[in-house]
């Protein structure tokens, strides 16, 4: 199937939103795979920015501070996923310290503005042929996208399969459904760019479907 879809100077960007335990990063895989597109996570970018953030020490309110700092800082891909000042940082970012902090560092206009530069530059460097996930995908980033996906589950259904990942270092799932309600409400409630879905997107509740099914659910929608 690889390389199916892959028609230069064609826009074949998928957009796939959706809050956190949601199933992105899964079905968006799986996805592009089966399609024979490139993959962005752009979630990475901004848990890029906040590892940079946390280790300078700044605060993360700070929307000057935080700039001036990302400004000498460079946030790119490798095929082993995110880099920090060209080193991978795939791990790093996934720590808790960085899920707990990127909320805040995301909600920064600012910040928002170069990392979709990042992310927009990416899409471009592979031809407009990939499948993107994150928040604003649909809404903001590509906003002229053929298919835009918004993936959807309860509280509940996120909360148990995030306590069955290995990220979820052994924490309850009240403690698990506690921080992504949050996390959920941060991300909704911003200013910039908040996490809803875009007017045209197909809004596909995961909540009862395997992932196979939502990934067959999402091809047959972009081949129709
Ligand atoms: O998908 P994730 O959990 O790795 O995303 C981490 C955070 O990054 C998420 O809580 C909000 C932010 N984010 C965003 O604001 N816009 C995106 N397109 C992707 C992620």
């Amino acid at each position: 199937m690889a390389r199916l879809l892959r028609v230069t100077g064609c826009t074949v960007v998928i957009t796939i939103d959706g809050p956190s335990g949601v199933g992105k990063s899964t079905v968006s895989r799986l996805v592009a795979r089966q399609l024979g597109l490139a993959y962005l996570d752009t979630g990475a970018t901004y848990r890029a920015a906040t590892l940079a953030i946390l280790q300078s020490g700044i605060d993360t309110q700070d929307e000057t501070a935080v700039v001036e700092e990302l400004n000498h800082r460079t946030i790119d891909y490798d095929e082993r996923g995110v880099l920090l000042d060209g080193e991978s940082v795939a791990f790093a970012v996934r720590s808790e310290e960085v899920t707990a902090n990127v909320s805040a560092v995301s909600a920064h206009p600012m910040v928002r503005s170069a990392v979709v530069e990042i992310q927009r530059r990416w899409v471009a460097f592979h031809e407009d042929q990939a499948v993107v996930e994150g928040r604003d995908i649909g809404t903001v980033v590509f906003p002229e996208a053929p298919l835009k996906i918004y993936l959807t589950a309860s509280p509940s259904v996120r909360a148990l399969r995030r306590a069955a990942e290995s990220e979820a270092g052994g924490k309850s799932v009240a403690e698990i459904s506690e921080a992504l309600a949050a996390r959920d409400h941060a991300d909704s409630t911003r200013e910039a760019s908040p996490l809803k879905p875009a007017d045209d997107a197909v809004v596909i509740d995961t909540g009862e479907m395997t992932v196979e099914a939502v990934v067959d659910s999402i091809v047959a929608h972009f081949l129709t």
